[in-house]
């Protein structure tokens, strides 16, 4: 008989891993594969302790059929890991899976970017964005005013020298702000809604190149959230976009074609 294929899903921001287990656990369900893994990649050592923790506890602990393994990296260095780029080449098959990140939100260029320097020949990816709706402003400010979002938008201060000691002489904020954006005006979106988050010195600090007096703030994070008519302009101008299943589970959706590889955009309501 012949052997069956491996199966790896490349993760870029795995969050919980609440997502990455639906397709994760479709392929193990499918028994169409002789090992499938998870390879999880974030620039946050929690996020990735507590995907761990979800994909083991959610998949069953089957070692010899399912494994785990974590890089943590930004996505902008992916590139230029080689362990990371070896483990994934063991594997026939590779599916990214590039669900809501902060860094996909907010510039489409930029997310199709990072998948395309990564990618192999044959490669398939999933794109999900979360979209913006009205009335819901409290509930996003109240996620990325959480610990985890705070600890993501650090990741940004430290690559400025500052030390995961500095937190706590910051204090952490988030701004939510309607505003047009010139990078996007050939789209003709109108307002788009953008999150920041900060960090503000409660004594004068000088780390690396940066200067602060008391009371001054640095920004860490942006992140635009598309409303849907917003996001269908713009991510159409890159491929295909697929709308589906926009309030449900998330679901493996038909793909798009784009040169030897396949990336398919989706999107989902709230968060
Ligand atoms: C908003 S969460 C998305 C979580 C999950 N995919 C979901 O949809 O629920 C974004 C994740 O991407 C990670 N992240 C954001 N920008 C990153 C970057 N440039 N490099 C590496 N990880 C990044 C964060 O640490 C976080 O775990």
């Amino acid at each position: 008989m012949p052997r069956k294929p491996t199966k790896c899903f490349i993760d870029l921001g795995p969050g919980d891993g609440e997502k990455t287990i639906i397709p994760v656990q479709y392929a193990l369900e499918s028994g169409r594969y002789q090992l499938v893994s998870a390879v999880l990649v974030d620039c946050s050592d929690d996020m990735l302790n507590v995907a761990e923790k979800t994909l083991q506890r959610l998949s069953g602990y089957m070692p010899d059929k399912f494994r785990i393994k974590r890089f943590q990296t930004l996505f902008e260095n992916l590139k230029n890991d080689e362990a990371f780029k070896k483990f994934i080449r063991e594997h026939d098959i590779r599916e990214w899976l590039f669900y809501g990140t902060t860094a996909g939100n907010f510039d489409p260029p930029i997310l199709h970017g990072i998948l395309v320097d990564n990618m192999l020949s044959g490669d398939r990816a999933q794109v999900g964005l979360h979209l913006y709706t009205e009335g819901r402003d409290d509930a996003i400010i109240k996620s990325y005013e959480g610990l985890a979002m705070r600890d993501v938008s650090f990741v940004g201060l430290k690559e400025l020298a500052f030390a995961d000691k500095d937190k706590e002489e910051m204090d952490y904020y988030v701004e939510l702000t309607k505003r047009e954006y010139e990078e996007f005006k050939e789209f003709d979106l109108g307002l788009l809604m953008a999150i920041k988050t900060f960090f503000r010195a409660r004594k004068p600090m000088e780390r690396g190149l940066v200067t602060l007096k008391a009371g001054d703030s640095l920004q860490a994070v942006l992140s635009i959230k598309y409303k849907e008519d917003q996001a269908i302009k713009v991510f159409e101008h890159k491929g295909k976009l697929v709308v589906l299943n926009k309030n449900g589970p998330l679901e493996l959706l038909p793909e798009y074609k784009d040169d030897d590889i396949s990336i398919i955009y989706m999107m989902k309501t709230g968060g």
